[in-house]
């Protein structure tokens, strides 16, 4: 056969990927001292001992490279991603990429000057460094943030903020990690970024109303310190089939469990089918744990002052002894609040049925303004 028709067929053949080339998917998981970072919650603890929040951590990428195992790199220049962890927007993919093994990964977190100097109205409305997508640009000084880290922390009695704001071509990251990627196949890549590391090495960073922010001016020495915790700051979790539950996930969330879960047995009579749970997001005992905390838990409603258990109340089968319920305003609804039982079996949910899952349904009483009205 001619080769060019060869290739014409291969290229048919193999439609989304080059031939012998691979994608790889890049998530970032957001840690505090190893465990799942939870924002906004002052559970953290630094190693200087301060319980700390954290409310922002946004960063820029440039530049990826990856190493083969000949030593040699094959890096993607003009390259950018924006990665804001509290939005979940914590992934990219690598497309095309030749097949083959590799051992080391590196990226820039921030950008080259010239980038970083040049036009910002020139990027397309969803490109990473458009400022409209990333949030990160200061008009005023005509230059990026490279990465923004911003919380709250208990100053003694009150309760304080802070921003780290690292900026300017001085503070430029590095990072580069070992790892050991076969690209023979679709692969994704989790790397960690552990925010707790980003206080403590190789500099302990303490909390103090003089060191609450950072904006990178020239001689800021805690923005040099701040930069070169951030780069030790990342390492990699693991490395897996990709798509691994895309299949499963597709239109929905895709959530993340942690590593440490513990798995739940769900029981039922034997004689009732098996039902149709939610294959993206397995019961753990802690989920479940979770679940019951919230579903009594009053801040989920305007002003505090009602949970799912006041119109839900357990010792009434989940249910209320009035004709229609009333909710936080006082507003009295115009449908009585069911008995909730047996949900994981059902496939309508609602008096009219107006609800296919629990995932639609929960989230209407605690919008409802005549019920939680959040
Ligand atoms: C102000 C009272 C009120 C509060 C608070 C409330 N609900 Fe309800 N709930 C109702 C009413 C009324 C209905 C029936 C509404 C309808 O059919 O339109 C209902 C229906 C439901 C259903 C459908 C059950 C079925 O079998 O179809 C579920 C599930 C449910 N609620 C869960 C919750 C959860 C979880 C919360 C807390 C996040 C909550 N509810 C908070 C009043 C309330």
């Amino acid at each position: 056969m001619y080769p060019a028709l060869k290739r014409t067929l291969l290229a048919l053949l193999l439609p989304a990927n080059i031939a012998g080339a691979s994608d790889l998917r890049v998530d970032f998981v957001p840690r505090f001292n190893g465990v799942p970072l939870v924002f906004d919650s002052l559970a953290n603890q630094t190693a200087g001992g301060q319980k700390i929040s954290v409310t922002r951590l946004d960063f820029l990428l440039s530049d990826v490279a990856l190493r083969r195992a000949d030593g040699t790199w094959i890096e993607q220049k003009n390259w950018f991603a924006f990665i804001g962890a509290r939005d979940g927007k914590t992934n990219f993919t690598l497309e095309n990429i030749p097949g083959g093994n590799y051992d080391r990964i590196r990226f820039h977190i921030g950008l080259e000057p010239a980038i970083n100097h040049g036009d910002a109205a020139q990027w397309p409305a969803d490109h990473p460094l458009n400022p409209e997508v990333d949030h990160l640009y200061w008009g005023w000084s005509k230059e990026y943030v490279f990465l923004a880290l911003e919380g709250g922390w208990q100053n003694g009695t009150r309760q304080s903020g802070f921003s780290y704001h690292l900026a300017t071509d001085r503070q430029l990251m590095t990072v580069e990690l070992p790892v050991a990627l076969d690209l023979n196949s679709d692969r994704e890549l989790q790397i960690a970024l552990d925010a707790g590391k980003i206080f403590a090495t190789p500099n302990q960073i303490e909390l103090s109303d003089s060191s609450d922010t950072s904006h990178s001016r020239t001689n800021d020495l805690l923005a040099g310190q701040i930069r070169q915790n951030v780069e030790a700051a990342f390492g990699v979790d693991g490395v897996r089939d990709f798509p691994p539950i895309a299949e499963l996930t597709r239109g929905t969330n895709y959530i993340e469990i942690a590593p440490n879960a513990t798995p739940y047995r769900f029981t039922f009579a034997d004689y009732f089918p098996r039902p149709d749970l939610p294959l993206d997001n397995p019961l753990t005992g802690e989920g479940v744990v979770l679940g019951s905390r919230l579903f009594f838990d009053r801040r989920l409603s305007a002003g505090n002052s009602e949970s799912c258990a006041t119109c839900h109340n357990p010792r009434l089968a989940f249910s209320q002894p009035r004709r229609f319920s009333r909710g936080v305003d006082g507003d009295i609804g115009t449908r009585n609040a069911m008995a909730l039982e047996n949900l994981a079996w059902k496939d309508s949910f609602f008096w009219d049925g107006r609800a296919a899952t629990l995932r639609e349904q929960v989230l209407q009483p605690i919008q409802n303004p005549i019920e939680m009205h959040e």
